[in-house]
């Protein structure tokens, strides 16, 4: 097994002024990257900003003799996801990584959300990781090569209470990644999803005693594996905290094909009394893109 190097690769990791982030871009440097710190640093509902998170970053980096330079824009308006790629270019000549890391909470039950706790969490997640990944994509392709990661959350992908505007704007991303990995794939760009559990500012509440085993260090292999040139593995995927790594995917089931066959128009009495045969997870497949579903209907259709 050879090392894990990055030398003239040149990762931007947003967020990284803290938490996950921060253990990235630490590590990314220390294998030889040349890293975009990028970081609004607000608080941790999205309220105020401050070049110091980042800046700090950038400092401890180079006083460890690695390469790094910080940016602080918003990753949440085309211009600042725009600006952070033009800062990679800018600084270091190309861009060969994003981690789209940079996140918000403003949680409230469904019935409770309003209209502007939606926006800043869908702003900041799910808009920042276009905005940000589109100008690195366009530039990614032109150089035939790209890596992504993607920071989902277990709160979408399977769900917690008092959540929805973050669920939504997570499992958008999980969305987002597979297109990329279907876009990119004859680019040599690879996309990937983390859903993390960490003990940072964003969750110190909440994980009760199990935060003494959550460091954010534990989740920082995966990523730095993920966005590395060894990783060929794309449109996947994975749970990681405290040590343990875990794979988690969307499936397709074999379902029923109605009796009729091809264009069979059915009753809801006809789902009901099938209704098992829909749900049995037996047999299920992986699809990799629409195409895995397609052909398992063509393969119905045809008896
Ligand atoms: P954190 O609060 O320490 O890190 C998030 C960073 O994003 C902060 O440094 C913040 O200043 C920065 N940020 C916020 N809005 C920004 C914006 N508009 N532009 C640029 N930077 C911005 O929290 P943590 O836990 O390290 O979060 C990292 C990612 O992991 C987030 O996307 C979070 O939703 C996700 N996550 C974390 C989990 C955990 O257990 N800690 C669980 C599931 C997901």
């Amino acid at each position: 097994m050879s090392d894990i190097r990055f030398d003239e690769r040149v990762v931007i990791v947003t967020g990284a002024g803290g938490g996950l982030g921060r253990t990235y871009a630490l590590d990314f440097a220390s294998r030889g990257a040349k890293v975009v710190v990028n970081d609004l640093g607000g608080a941790s509902d999205g309220t105020g900003a401050s070049a110091s998170m980042a800046d700090q970053v950038v400092k401890e980096i180079s006083e460890a003799g690695g390469t790094a330079v910080s940016n602080h824009d918003s990753v949440s308006t085309p211009e600042g996801g725009e600006s952070i790629v033009q800062t990679a270019i800018d600084n270091f000549g190309r861009v060969d990584v994003v981690i789209n890391n940079a996140g918000i909470l403003r949680d409230k039950t469904f019935a409770k959300l309003s209209p502007e706790e939606l926006e800043i969490v869908l702003d900041v997640h799910l808009k920042g990781a276009f905005f940000v990944s589109q100008p690195a994509f366009r530039s990614m392709k032109d150089n035939g090569y790209g890596r992504f990661v993607f920071t989902a959350s277990a709160a979408g992908i399977f769900g917690n209470f008092g959540q929805s505007n973050y669920g939504a704007a997570k499992m958008g991303l999980v969305g987002l990644s597979s297109v990329l990995a279907v876009e990119g794939l004859k680019y040599n760009i690879r996309s990937n999803v983390i859903a993390p559990i960490a003990r940072t500012r964003l969750t110190e509440d909440l994980l009760g005693p199990m935060a003494d085993n959550l460091a954010p260090e534990c989740v920082t292999p995966l990523t730095v594996y993920l966005a590395s040139e060894a990783n060929e593995n794309t449109h996947d995927i994975y749970s990681v905290g405290g040590g343990r790594f875990a794979r988690i995917f969307v499936g397709l089931c074999p379902g029923w094909m109605a009796e009729g066959g091809a264009g069979s128009v059915v009753s809801a009495e006809d789902i009901q009394a099938n209704l098992d045969q829909i749900r049995d997870a037996e047999g299920y497949i992986i699809p990799n893109s629409i195409a895995d579903e397609m052909g398992l209907v063509a393969k119905a259709f045809a008896g």
